[in-house]
């Protein structure tokens, strides 16, 4: 991709079949599901009072917004404690902003 100003990001669905999609870099995760007619409710458009947009983040993106300070909130945590199939790299896609460092992002979304 050539394009500097977008990141690629790609959906795994439950079924283990793919969704490559484009980002633009300061968008969140809820836009590009939503641009992309990704299959995730996002019930409250990102006012984080749900957790229905609950993702599940690969270990190397995760690490990195980890490394930046880029952490859930006690808010976004309390919200994780209801999401189903929560992992450690859980996270909730509203709250997750693309940024030009994240490099071949996958996005799992739970059962
Ligand atoms: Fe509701 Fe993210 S869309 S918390």
């Amino acid at each position: 991709m050539n394009d500097d100003s977008k990141v690629k990001v790609t959906f795994v669905f439950p079924d283990e079949s793919e969704q490559e999609c484009e980002a633009d870099i300061g968008d969140t995760l809820l836009h590009v599901i939503r641009n992309n007619d990704i299959p995730i409710p996002c019930s409250c458009g990102g006012a984080l009072s749900c957790s229905t947009c609950h993702v599940i983040l690969d270990k190397s993106t995760f690490d990195l917004l980890e490394s930046k300070g880029d952490i859930a909130t006690d808010d976004e945590e309390d919200l994780l404690d209801f999401a189903s199939g929560r992992r450690d790299t859980s996270r909730l896609g509203c709250q997750v902003k693309i940024s030009p460092d994240m490099q071949k992002v996958k996005v799992i979304i739970p059962k």
